[in-house]
């Protein structure tokens, strides 16, 4: 499958299926930030966090804080009231300060280079505001992607391995089109949130079913390949048992 046909396929299917109706992809059109702003404070809230946990916490916050001057002005404490349930507290933290740092600017960064100076922006994440936010072609490698990709070319590996997670980038890279970059991204979010799921993946409905290696090796529960689980560490004691007539002591030798 080349990387057109792939992008045709996942953006068909997201045609039909994507989810085109989530609060942060709604109403851009009181400011010239507003999408922006709803994109970045969307894609923190979902660093390790589901849609369907983060919606009620972005609904919040859109209502508390609607633009980003509402949310840099606000004591760090109500923001982390806010936060509180979602977890990783350093997220509320980091999105605090970002609000501040880019409060004093003119305009939200919309450059890589921008992006990952920011608390709480890393490569995955501000591909997902350029792509979504910009509509520019950057690749995005969050924890759904990685299990589309390494299924989709049975890529052996843990994804944190420095190698595998190359590989992975540049996969994505080459497989990220120029145009409708932003349905794209969300598309392929949704794919690895919705059928290319961790167990019981519906791969007689994926669109890439026809070049999946995974799928056609017939190993798609192996991938991505699980951490190796850690040798436990071998601990050597040695005992001096000292006895005087029926008393006796046990002391451990370090
Ligand atoms: N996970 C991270 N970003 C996401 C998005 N925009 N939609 C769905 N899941 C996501």
């Amino acid at each position: 499958m080349t990387p057109l046909t792939f992008q045709q396929n996942i953006l068909a299917w997201f045609d039909q299926y994507g989810r085109k109706d989530l609060p942060w992809q709604q109403n851009f059109t009181a400011t010239k930030d507003e999408k922006p702003y709803r994109v970045w404070l969307s894609e923190i809230m979902l660093q390790q966090t589901q849609v369907a946990t983060a919606t009620p916490y972005f609904n919040t916050f859109i209502e508390k804080f609607p633009d980003m001057t509402s949310l840099a002005n606000a004591p760090v404490d109500e923001v982390l009231h806010l936060w509180s349930g979602l977890g990783y507290y350093a997220r509320a933290r980091n999105l605090h300060k970002t609000a501040q740092m880019i409060a004093e600017r003119e305009s939200f960064p919309d450059t890589l280079d921008e992006l990952l100076e920011l608390p709480g922006i890393g490569l995955s994440t501000a591909g997902a505001i350029l792509s979504i936010a910009f509509n520019k072609s950057q690749p995005i490698l969050d924890g759904n992607v990685k299990r589309v990709l390494t299924r989709f070319k049975a890529i052996a590996g843990h994804p944190s391995n420095s190698a595998v997670n190359k590989e992975l980038w540049a996969l994505s890279r080459q497989l990220t089109p120029i145009a409708r970059v932003a349905d794209y991204t969300q598309a392929i979010m949704d794919l690895g949130a919705t059928l290319c799921t961790r167990s019981k993946p519906a791969c007689h409905i994926c669109p890439l079913k026809t070049a999946c290696l995974a799928r056609l090796g017939g190993n798609v529960a192996s991938f991505p390949t699980p951490k190796s689980a850690k040798a436990l560490p071998i601990k050597q004691l040695v005992f001096l048992l000292l006895t005087v007539r029926r008393f006796f002591c046990l002391l451990p030798q370090i």
